[in-house]
This record gives structure tokens, sequence and C-alpha cells, in this order.
């Protein structure tokens, strides 16, 4: 009885900060779709992003906490589902028992631990005002310039887009299952649901993909 309820706990823990990762991800993506404005509305973006410091700093340091603890409640929650699953259950079942997305959760979700990293790398911890701004036509475009740099090259573009896809098809689980963990709708309404959540996540994917398509057809437009 206590393991159920400790389950019931991790999941409820892994579902409220599932949305908190998802507000987080419909908000990059909306300052992100700035990149079709050009170079003046992306950057103006990012400045007017910048000058809410130093609140912002404590945004950060939520959005890594939370990171974190929905990493180590899904950890746990695996963890306890395979110690208490019979020997040989798992040869005739899926891990979840459920759709491909749910299937693919540990996967698609570790793919977005390692993109994440590498994209700190790419687009965060850099100089802006140095080489890595600067296109092919000599001048420096701040952050614009530094996307545009980076998802210009056509194996980071590809990459981009895989990790994407990852986004979406994590999330497309994801917005279902907070919503049945938290039992927000009738057991009769979860096909709807499920249609809702796959399109949502289809959407996002999409959204976020576009950008590197745009970058790598417009790149030319900076030589
Ligand atoms: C085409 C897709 C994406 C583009 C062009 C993009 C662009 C950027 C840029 C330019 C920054 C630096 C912002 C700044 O320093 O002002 C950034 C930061 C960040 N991105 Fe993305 N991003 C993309 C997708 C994603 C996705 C899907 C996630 C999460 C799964 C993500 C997570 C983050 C995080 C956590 C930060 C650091 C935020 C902060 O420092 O406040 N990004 N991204």
């Amino acid at each position: 009885m206590n393991r159920v309820k400790s389950s019931i706990d991790k999941k409820q823990v892994v579902a409220a900060t599932g949305l908190f990762l998802i507000l987080f991800v419909v908000a990059h993506l909306a300052g992100n779709l700035f990149i079709y404005g050009g170079p003046e509305a992306f950057n103006g973006y990012a400045r007017k992003l910048a000058g809410l410091r130093p609140g912002l700093y404590f945004v950060e340091a939520a959005l890594l906490a939370v990171f974190l603890v929905h990493l180590d409640a899904t950890a746990r929650l695996v963890l306890e589902n395979l110690r208490a699953r019979p020997v040989g259950y798992r040869q005739g079942h899926s891990a979840a028992g459920g759709s491909f997305a749910s299937r693919l959760m540990p996967w698609t979700g570790a793919a977005i631990v390692a993109f994440v990293i590498w994209h700190l790398r790419d687009l965060t911890f850099v100089d802006r005002a140095g080489p890595a701004g600067i296109l092919p036509d000599g001048r420096g475009y701040g952050l614009f310039g530094v996307v545009y740099n980076s998802l210009g090259n056509p194996v980071h573009g590809v990459l981009y887009i895989a990790a994407m896809l990852a986004v979406g098809t994590h999330l497309s689980h994801g917005i279902q299952s907070f919503i049945q963990t938290f039992g927000l709708v009738g057991e009769h309404r979860l096909p709807a649901v499920r249609r809702v959540s796959n399109g949502l996540g289809i959407l996002i994917a999409l959204a976020y993909s576009s950008i590197p398509v745009y970058v790598q057809l417009s790149f030319g437009a900076f030589k």
C-alpha cells in the first residue's frame, strides 16, 4: 500500500514539474519565433529578456531545480516499476504497456537532456559580441548571428530537427499523462485528450523545426 502511495506521489511530482517545463518550452518557442522578424526583432526580444535581470536569474534557477527534480522523480519511478515487475513480464509487454510515444519516453527524455546540455554550450555560453555572432557578410549580428551561424550549419540543422522531434514526441505523451495523473477529465474523455495531446506535440515539433529550416533557406541573404 505504501509502495503504491509513494508511486502516486512520484507520478504527481513528475507531472507537476513536467507542466512547468512544458510552459517553458511553449514560452521559449514563442520567443524564438521572433527570428522570422529579422535581426532587429530577434535581438530586441533578447534585450528585453535580459532587461528582466536580476529577476530572470531566479526564474533560471527555478527552471534548473524543476528540471533536476523531474529527472530524479522519473528515474525513481522507472526503477520502482522495474523492481515491482515479476520476472519475465517484460518479455511479452512494452515498458509502459501504452502508445509508441509512451514507450519512447525514457529515450526521448535522455535525448532532450543531451540536447539541452549541447544547446546551452552552443547558444547561451558564447560571447555574442565576438566572432560567433559575425555572419559571412562580415557584420556582427549579436545573438541573431550566433543562432544563424549554428543553425545554418547543415549538421547542426539536422541535429536540431531530430531534437525537436524528440521534444514533440515527449510532450505528446507528457501532456496527456499530466491530465490523467491529476484526473482532470473523466475516463470517457481520455481518447479526446490523447488526440489533443498528440496534436500539440506535433504542432510544437513542427513550429520549432521550422526555425532551422528557415535559417538554412535564408542563410544566403547574409553572404
Ligand atoms: C529551434 C529551436 C531553438 C532555438 C533557435 C533556441 C534558441 C535559444 C537561444 C538563442 C537561447 C539563448 C537565449 C539568451 O541567452 O537570451 C536559448 C536558451 C535556452 N534554450 Fe533554446 N532554442 C531552441 C529550442 C530549445 C528547446 C526545445 C529547449 C528545451 C527542451 C530549449 C532550452 C533552452 C534553455 C533551457 C535555455 C537557457 C535559458 C536561459 O538561460 O534563460 N531550447 N535557446
